[in-house]
């Protein structure tokens, strides 16, 4: 089977490193031309189009900040114009101990809420905008969290209750918009060998965080992106809704 996914525009949020720069690099391997969101981390993902190439272009948003997703939208059709596909992957884990002082524990609520949730909510909005607009058919891949369906540590909440909200607005676009040609998925990560994964490891130790799947090794972001690049081809289109595992079964609903 041969992917081609030459032609289509594709925003990755968070592409400058981790889960975003393999799904990113993925992607071009098949032909997309792709628009790498970062936020600081401007070096890495001016590499990252260089080393892609076919045009693909690295936009700064602060997505912590609502107004900045829907003018990194705006931004990308202005110079590519347009999207055919968006994956929201940008996301922050901030550990609240239930102990912490509640001004900093509802901080730290809120900027996971912004950032995971409100700002992919901006962009999913967005996107379909676009897609009914042109009349073209168009996917969104969320990527959401094993700890939207199996619960995350006690500091963790948000971050959990962000993520089962990536869900249901999955689910909702894939049901009103799937006989306009729009289809969304889920993709469910469990534990990934990233920056982000590395606070989790550094606090519960890599015995315990191994001790939790199945499989010989934990996840990389290698590991997800052929999943994420079969769904953006649009072979899976009669999935929509749907949340794909990736958790090296860790989790099995
Ligand atoms: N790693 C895991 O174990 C795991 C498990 C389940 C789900 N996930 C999900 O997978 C996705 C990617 O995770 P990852 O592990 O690859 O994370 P990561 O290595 O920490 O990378 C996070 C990415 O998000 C961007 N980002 C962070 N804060 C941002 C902000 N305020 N505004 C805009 N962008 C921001 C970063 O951009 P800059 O570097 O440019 O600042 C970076 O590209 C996340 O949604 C995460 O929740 C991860």
């Amino acid at each position: 089977m041969y992917i081609n996914l030459s032609g289509l525009n594709v925003l990755v949020t968070g592409a400058s490193r981790g889960i975003g720069k393999a799904i990113a690099t993925k992607l071009a391997e098949a032909g997309a031309t792709i628009a790498i969101h970062y936020n600081k981390n401007v070096r890495e993902a001016e590499n990252l189009a260089h080393i892609l190439g076919n045009e693909s272009k690295a936009f700064q948003a602060d997505l912590s900040q609502p107004k900045e997703a829907a003018n990194l939208f705006d931004r990308i059709i202005l110079e590519m114009g347009s999207i055919e596909v968006l994956i929201n992957n940008a996301g922050i884990a901030i550990p609240a101990p239930i102990q912490s002082p509640e001004e900093d524990w509802q901080n730290a609520w809120d900027t996971t809420m912004t950032v995971n949730l409100t700002s992919s909510a901006i962009l999913c909005k967005m996107a379909v905008d676009h897609f009914l607009k042109r009349k073209s058919a168009g996917r969104i891949i969320n990527i959401s969290s094993r700890a939207a369906f199996r619960g995350d540590q006690a500091e963790y909440l948000a971050y959990a209750a962000s993520k089962a909200g990536l869900v249901s607005i999955t689910k909702s676009i894939a049901r009103a918009y799937g006989k306009d040609g729009i289809k969304a998925f889920v993709v469910a990560p469990g534990f990934v060998r990233t920056d982000m994964a590395q606070e989790f490891v550094e606090m519960y130790g890599e015995d315990h965080t191994k001790s939790d799947v199945a499989l010989e090794r934990l996840t990389e972001p290698k590991d997800l992106a052929p999943l994420v690049t079969f769904i953006a081809s649009g072979m899976v289109d009669h999935s929509t809704g749907s949340t794909f595992d990736v958790n090296a079964g860790s989790y099995m609903h």
